[in-house]
């Protein structure tokens, strides 16, 4: 099986329950505050982990981050290139309202703490044939591109959180992008968030690159120069989007490791991010494969 190494971060994701969201000049009472693991590139390993790949992760801890080392080495992460700080873990701030809707501010912490020398001496084990998967949430992304591209490896970005920096990345040298249908519009420079005018643009601008962009209620798609394939949701009643599109992310690069066929690929990472939705928390809202084999086959309900 395709080895997967994703170079990301490990957060603890703070959670407030709230009414409505805080507007400012505004102090509000949260309902509830939960603590669960987080972080896109924690939640992506999970999610590849539970759905059966090889995956190993690297990125930085701080002094506190026994569970966050806890929840990747039960769900058989490979988890010797994750190095321990002296600083705080990465955690995010995120507020649920009453319609699952969620908003983050993330603190970077021990993910800012990766540098060159780091990311040479995870790539050293790597080769041509593996996956390299990152977000935007660890230092140094533009290096491990253009790295791992020296060594022929095939490159997976999820551009989230979309920031200005983002855009100065090697850009160019991404084999494969995972985003959403806000990052997508960034990503295109579209006027608009049409679909079809963000999928032409993304085609145009990045001719070499394939494309996976969920698109919230009107579901996903995968698409590249040749082909485009579209996959409705699953229904279920919304708790929690939180690390919905990581779990998505997780299953579909999951479903490609193991050489399946792209409209599975699509089904089945669609409805590990529906179970998501249905259950509060980030990493522990992601579905092992039985329960997404379940949903697929009209059993799961929520
Ligand atoms: O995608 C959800 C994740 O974004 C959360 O777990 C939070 O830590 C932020 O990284």
């Amino acid at each position: 099986m395709t080895r997967v190494l994703n170079i990301g971060s490990l957060n603890i994701d703070k959670t407030y329950q709230i009414e409505r969201f805080v507007q400012p000049k505004e102090t509000i009472k949260a309902l509830k505050y939960e603590e669960f693991c987080g972080g896109k590139g924690l939640n992506q390993s999970i999610a590849l982990a539970r759905a059966g790949a090889e995956v190993y992760h690297a990125g930085a801890v701080g002094h506190d981050g026994g569970a966050l080392l806890n929840i990747l080495n039960e769900a058989g992460v490979h988890t010797e290139y994750i190095e321990e700080m002296d600083t705080v873990s990465g955690h995010a701030v995120i507020q649920v309202d009453q319609a699952s809707q969620n908003n983050i501010i993330i603190y970077g912490g021990a993910n800012m703490c990766l540098n060159k020398e780091y990311i040479d001496g995870v790539l050293k084990d790597f080769s041509k044939g593996d996956i390299l998967l990152l977000q935007n949430e660890v230092s140094n992304v533009a290096y491990a591109i253009d790295r791992a591209r020296a060594k022929g490896m095939l490159i997976m970005l999820n551009p989230s959180p979309f920031e200005d920096e983002l855009t100065e990345y090697p850009l160019d040298m991404i084999d494969f992008f995972l985003l959403n249908e806000v990052e997508g519009k960034l990503l295109a420079e579209a006027s608009s968030a049409d679909p079809e005018l963000i999928v032409s643009l993304l085609k145009e601008k990045y001719p070499n690159a394939a494309f996976a962009l969920t698109l919230g209620e009107d579901g996903s798609c995968f698409f590249d120069q040749k082909q485009m394939i579209r996959q409705e949701i699953y229904k279920v009643k919304a708790v929690d989007t939180t690390g919905a599109g990581d779990t998505f992310t997780g299953y579909f690069i999951a479903g490609m490791a193991a050489g399946l066929e792209m409209k599975q690929i699509m089904r089945q990472a669609s409805a590990a991010s529906a179970i998501s939705v249905g259950r509060c928390g980030a990493a522990p809202s992601i579905p092992d494969m039985d329960e997404v084999k379940e949903m697929m086959n009209g059993r799961g309900s929520l």
